[in-house]
């Protein structure tokens, strides 16, 4: 069993998507801790539902990064995972977690690599659409081996189309489906050992 910690920030929708898998058999691995760095973030609910065990790590009064960031590696480490999963986690890691675990870090991104990297990618991505500057966008999972931002070898890549009629909820919604399936996708090929180091590279066509 591939055990998995995942961190969060907000909806957990990634999150339950992991969880439904284990749940159906799809995945052999098990969530083994949900961390949040924001006490309110709905992902919480899903893990409490699922009987999962999770913790709330908020940033302390004037704490430094690294510090944060220690105290968070301490609780990861605790829980000895396989594979850690940034499935909406809104902070930049800095080296002091990202090297107690090499090549165990993989982040969820909605977008295509190298593009809208940061927060407000799927507006951002909708706005350039209808500035005519993007045809279409996509969704990415990648590791997480530096502070770059939702850089960092990819590990799978899908293709979304972006539609005339599209509004910013027909393409969240898009996208969100579409990164529910390879977030799943990428774990099967991890947890049988598909997907080494340094990275592979997939890449399908829009749906
Ligand atoms: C996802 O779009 C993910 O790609 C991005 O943050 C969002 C988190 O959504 N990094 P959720 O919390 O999993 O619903």
């Amino acid at each position: 069993m591939m055990r998995l910690v995942v961190l969060i920030s907000g909806q957990g929708s990634n999150l339950q998507a992991i969880i439904d898998a284990c749940i159906l058999g799809q995945l052999k691995a098990q969530v083994v801790l949900v961390i949040s760095n924001q006490a309110t973030a709905y992902g919480l609910i899903r893990a409490h539902k699922h009987r999962i065990s999770c913790q709330v790590v908020e940033v302390l009064t004037k704490q430094k990064r690294q510090d944060y960031d220690i105290a968070l590696a301490n609780k990861v480490a605790a829980a000895k995972p396989d594979c850690i999963v940034l499935a909406g986690f809104m902070r930049i890691l800095s080296s002091e977690f990202i090297q107690r675990f090499p090549s165990k870090i993989i982040n969820i991104h909605p977008a295509l690599p190298g593009t809208f990297p940061g927060t407000k990618a799927i507006k951002r991505a909708f706005l350039a659409f209808s500035r005519q500057e993007i045809s279409e966008t996509g969704v990415m999972i990648h590791r997480v081996i530096d502070e770059g931002i939702d850089s960092g070898p990819v590990l799978a890549q899908k293709k979304v189309a972006i539609y005339s009629n599209d509004t910013i909820i027909s393409l969240s919604k898009r996208i969100h489906d579409a990164e529910h399936r390879l977030i799943i996708s990428v774990l099967q090929q991890l947890e049988s050992g598909l997907c080494p180091m340094p990275y592979c590279l997939s890449t399908t066509k829009a749906d």
